[in-house]
């Protein structure tokens, strides 16, 4: 078995690598296709991720991999790495300065440790399980607000239309019994700011695995809470997610569920 530290300084050293090659590019012309009517994928996804699963590879080359871009990579033992390589590609592709570099990898099928890195302000989260979670190496902790109509919240809009009329539902609902609500663009730095307390919870219905693998982690070590909307317990594998820091997750889910 690898041990937590290495396996979090190598998965540390390959974000900040992906990191760096998508702000030394960003706001450049891209080459740009549409996956769907509206969900984008620039050359530096397929780029970065490149950098991402060669590295892995190169040092273990019987790893798991489940990749954005690429799909998924079948290995030979308890290791699976989930990577999303440019998480917030809309905002990449606009040149708005909210995207991140998201790794996570599983053991016999449960997350152990998980990596998100915002190139633009140089953050980087990470967690390992049973160790907490820290931005830049210090401890962070999710907030200690009680209270839905004094915490501010944050959503996503998955690529389907008709996912997208339901969560605007929950979103009229949620916003008259919030402080306010924030729609920033990247799952994995979302679920890190409900870790640092900057936001009480956050939920989406449609996410992928590599969206929430890593950040998932770090708010789960950070003290927070993550269930579907109902509150039952719910894996990376699940689109829907309500994640907060616990104190008002009732009184989300109440929302969420009515
Ligand atoms: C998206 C972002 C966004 C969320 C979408 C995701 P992508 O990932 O995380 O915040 O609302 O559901 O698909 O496509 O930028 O990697
Ligand atoms: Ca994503
Ligand atoms: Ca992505």
């Amino acid at each position: 078995m690898e041990s937590d530290s290495d396996l979090l300084a190598m998965a540390t050293a390959i974000a900040r690598d992906a990191g760096k090659i998508l702000l030394t590019h960003f706001r450049e012309d891209h080459q740009i296709s549409k996956k769907g009517r509206i969900d984008l994928v620039t050359e530096m996804d397929l780029k970065a991720e490149k950098l991402i699963v060669d590295q892995i590879l190169l040092r273990f080359p019987d790893h798991e991999i489940l990749a954005e871009e690429q799909g998924y990579q079948a290995g030979n033992g308890p290791y699976k790495w989930i990577i999303d390589p440019l998480d917030g590609t809309t905002n990449y592709a606009h040149g708005y300065r909210f995207f991140s570099v998201s790794i996570a990898v599983e053991y016999e099928r449960e997350l152990v440790l998980g990596v998100v890195y915002d190139p633009v302000t140089e953050e980087l989260f990470s967690a390992t399980r049973g160790q907490g979670a820290t931005l830049n190496n210090q401890p962070i902790h999710v907030s200690d607000e009680d209270q839905l109509i004094d915490s501010l919240l944050v959503t996503g809009f998955s690529y389907d239309r008709e996912e997208i009329k339901k969560n605007l539902e929950f979103f009229n609902r949620m916003i008259l019994h919030s402080r306010a609500i924030r729609r920033d663009g990247s799952a994995a730095l979302d679920l890190c700011y409900v870790a640092c307390g900057r936001f009480e919870g956050f939920w989406e219905l449609s996410l992928n695995p590599w969206d929430v693998a890593a950040g998932r982690l770090i708010v789960e070590e950070a003290g927070g809470s993550v269930t579907t909307f109902r509150g039952s317990p719910s894996t990376i594998y699940e689109p829907e997610l309500l994640t907060s820091n616990g104190k008002i997750h009732s009184a989300m889910m109440a929302i969420l569920s009515g």
